[in-house]
């Protein structure tokens, strides 16, 4: 019998797609084959520091993060905490992957200086400003009213996911900025013990994690969160047609995750399809439509109001009122315009009808599509 070291095995395991693995983050992702998964959603503790508890003015008790899994003795042991969870996520990231990490002032600085020390290349911060924040009860400071996330790349030069046209499209039409104003996660969405209490002081809102997976990932892609909690990342992608694999270390908590994607519906293809950036079309040259016989030399070509006209000559080029050259600067210097589309602003006459020269080199473009290999 041959024995594989734990490296090989990990590798000839299949990953443990759209499920919770329970136990020590580090440890799980140690065990997944290495450059695996397209993105990490990593939402890890922030190490508060609370010294006691915090209340109201009217004396009631404040639900803050004091959890034991928050606790760290000192910034040295949360920054081994950091080195040693990104450590693991950096090695089953695909050379192309990407990874998001959420926090506030307490950690997301010493969280993004790590990123940069093993190599994450950092593509942008995202401001998470939040709609309805909690306000400062003691008026000491200012309110604390937003959250950053980091986004970056395995390392520079890496050809990460960017949905650029989804996430205009997101925006109405425009250009997604870096800041979000999205409000916590209230109401309905909150998940509740049985008592009727949060079941998690930190649960994200879906808003900001259907942004973050629509912006970067692909259906079919897999989505690794290995701080899970109420499993926000696994109900999104599922909804998306993402895969996920979530890692959290407490019971209770896997508990109300598994409970939560139970009832979530995956979504249709036609649902989940988003925008795509325009291809590129091919450049088709007016001397080709000329060379293939579609227009002969010395046929007129026509403004469309018939106002200006112009003859094609042997070489591609015009000549009309004495103006010669290409079909723009023919069509700009008839018109005493400083550009003009020469592709939508000629027409030739076919039984009666001005039919635009566009025509034909979309005819030309159909056929270099036919060619092209699938
Ligand atoms: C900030 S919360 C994440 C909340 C989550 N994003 C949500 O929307 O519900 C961090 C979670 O990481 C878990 N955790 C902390 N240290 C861990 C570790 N070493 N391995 C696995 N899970 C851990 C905690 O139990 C906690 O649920």
């Amino acid at each position: 019998m041959t024995r594989l070291d734990s490296k090989t095995r990990a590798a000839a395991r299949p990953l443990p797609l759209n499920q919770i693995l329970a136990g020590d983050c580090v440890e799980m992702m140690n065990a997944l084959p290495e450059n695996s998964v397209d993105l990490i959603f990593a939402d890890p503790p922030y190490n508060l520091q609370l010294k006691g508890e915090l209340h109201r003015p009217d004396n009631s008790r404040v639900d803050a993060v004091d959890d034991h899994w928050d606790q760290f003795s000192g910034f040295a042991a949360y920054d081994q905490f950091t080195r040693a969870w990104m450590a693991a996520a950096r090695r089953i990231l695909k050379p192309d992957g990407a990874i998001w990490v959420i926090g506030s002032y307490h950690n997301i600085f010493r969280v993004g200086a790590e990123l940069q020390n093993q190599g994450f290349w950092i593509l942008n911060d995202v401001v998470w400003r939040k709609a309805n924040p909690m306000p400062n009860f003691r008026g000491k400071r200012l309110t604390n009213a937003h959250e950053t996330m980091i986004w970056a790349s395995k390392s520079e030069g890496a050809k990460y996911t960017f949905n650029y046209e989804a996430l205009k499209s997101l925006n109405e039409g425009v250009q997604m900025r870096s800041d979000w104003v999205l409000p916590i996660c209230t109401g309905g969405e909150r998940l509740k013990d049985a008592e009727g209490a949060k079941a998690h002081p930190t649960q994200k809102p879906e808003s900001l994690l259907h942004r973050i997976l629509i912006g970067s990932t692909n259906p079919g892609d897999v989505v690794l969160d290995p701080f899970f909690g109420t499993g926000t990342t696994g109900a999104v992608a599922k909804m998306l047609g993402r895969n996920f694999i979530g890692i959290e270390r407490e019971e209770a908590y896997r508990e109300v995750a598994e409970k939560r994607l139970a009832r979530v519906r995956r979504l249709d293809s036609d649902a989940i399809a988003t925008t795509k950036a325009k291809r590129a079309e091919p450049r088709v040259p007016f001397g080709q439509v000329v060379e293939r016989g579609m227009l002969r030399p010395g046929e007129e070509l026509y403004s469309m109001n018939s106002r200006h006209k112009a003859k094609v000559r042997a070489d591609g080029s015009l000549i009309g009122n004495d103006v010669k050259g290409s079909i723009h600067q023919v069509g700009a210097a008839l018109e005493g315009a400083p550009s003009c589309n020469g592709w939508t602003y000629w027409h030739f006459r076919r039984e009666g009808k001005m039919i635009p020269i566009d025509i034909l080199r979309q005819q030309i473009r159909a056929e270099m599509d036919d060619t092209r290999p699938h």
